[in-house]
């Protein structure tokens, strides 16, 4: 079964809307109508509308970074699946590292977000990745694994194929530090042992696993060449149009 490369930019909390505007349009313009790959930006929430404006038309999809979990209501501050997609989002991200570990963000939380995505048809991107201090320990897969299972707890096997996962390992986020091919490659066979014992081997084969941290025009050829690293979720490289594309064409 092919899975298709899907290279998604985390825009984090950066920029302002005229940066917004304008890095989409240079990303959609390079990207052209028939990418090989999947490619999708995903801004911060204030600038979803700008973005999608932008992007009307193109080959570009767009994500959100975070959901809540719930229908219209009483929760300051917050920014549902149904208002992204009204957005025009078709992905979101969840469990990013950074929400672990600046909002105290939990497995069960990531894995009650995960349900309202799909219930709201959006494709979500669900983060897991182990810190340098479980690696030194020895704990990654330990750690992974349980990330992956508490957030996935509940999925339905009928809808797994329509998730993706993004193995983010912490100490290679922001740092310039990548895990190696090697690295990457046997975390995400892991992931996808562990992925085929949750659902089945059948439904795991199809499951598309995303790696980021660091990647880069210059790393990303040999990370996406890897039999299990099916894209790529990337961080600073997606704020320069260049170095975005470069990372495009390599998948
Ligand atoms: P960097 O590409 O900046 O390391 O960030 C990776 C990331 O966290 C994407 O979600």
């Amino acid at each position: 079964m092919s899975r298709r490369t899907i290279i998604a930019g985390n825009w984090k909390m950066n920029m302002r809307a005229d940066t917004a505007a304008a890095l989409a349009k240079g990303v959609s313009e390079a990207v052209g109508e028939n990418p090989s790959v999947e490619v999708a930006v995903c801004p911060p929430s204030v600038y979803l509308h700008l973005v999608s404006d932008v992007l009307a038309g193109s080959a570009v999809g767009l994500g959100a970074q975070n959901l809540y979990p719930a229908g219209d209501g009483a929760y300051t501050g917050e920014v549902n699946a149904a208002m992204l997609s009204d957005c025009g989002c078709r992905y979101v991200i969840l469990g990013h590292s950074e929400r672990r570990a600046l909002m105290g963000e939990t497995d069960k939380q990531v894995s009650e977000k995960l349900a309202a995505a799909l219930a709201g048809n959006l494709v979500p991107i669900v983060c897991v990745g182990e810190t340098l201090e479980d690696r030194e320990a020895g704990k990654t897969e330990d750690v992974v694994g349980t990330q992956l299972r508490g957030s996935l707890e509940g999925l339905d096997e009928s809808r797994a194929t329509g998730v993706v996962i993004a193995y983010e390992p912490v100490w290679a986020i922001g740092t310039g530090k990548t895990a190696t091919p090697e690295q990457a490659e046997d975390v995400h066979a892991f992931i996808r042992n562990l992925l085929g014992e949750l659902f089945t081997p059948e439904v795991a084969s199809q499951m598309r696993i995303q790696y980021g941290g660091s990647v880069k025009p210059g790393n990303a050829e040999e990370l996406l060449g890897q039999p299990n690293i099916d894209g790529a979720l990337v961080g600073g490289a997606s704020l320069k149009v260049d170095d975005f594309v470069g990372i495009i064409k390599a998948g």
